[in-house]
């Protein structure tokens, strides 16, 4: 617990001193690929969660994917990111599924 809560204060740091607007692209695709993937599959085909293709997300706009990976899905696994990303890395996930570059 207390090193979640260190985990967060160095994010929150990170934050205010990358002024928000950055993203750290290989950071996030990393993420993508590991923290999503562990639920999504590694190539995103889907496992416990649903497939994150681009096909498969395309009936989602930029902001309701964004939405769904910051609020998460309540009543299942699919966890809210909000805790652990801002808007701006959401954007660039929900960017990246739909433009499909994970594949
Ligand atoms: C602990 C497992 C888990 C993790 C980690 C996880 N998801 Fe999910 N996700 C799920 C499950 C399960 C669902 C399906 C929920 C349902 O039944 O509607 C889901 C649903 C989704 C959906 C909606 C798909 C659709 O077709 O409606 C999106 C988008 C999504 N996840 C994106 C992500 C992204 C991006 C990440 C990483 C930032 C992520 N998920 C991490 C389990 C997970």
């Amino acid at each position: 617990m207390r090193s979640l809560l260190v985990f967060l204060l160095i994010l929150l740091a990170t934050d205010v001193a990358g002024g928000d607007v950055d993203v750290d692209a290989d950071a996030l695709e990393r993420l993508v690929r590991q923290d999503c993937g562990s639920c999504h599959g590694m190539t995103l085909k889907g496992g416990l969660g649903p497939d994150l293709r681009a096909e498969s997300v395309a009936h989602y706009d930029r902001e309701g994917l964004a939405f769904v990976i910051l609020n998460g899905i309540p009543g299942t696994p699919m966890p809210p990111w909000s805790p652990l990303m801002t808007e701006e890395e959401a954007g660039w996930i929900a960017d990246y599924l739909l433009e499909g570059e994970s594949e």
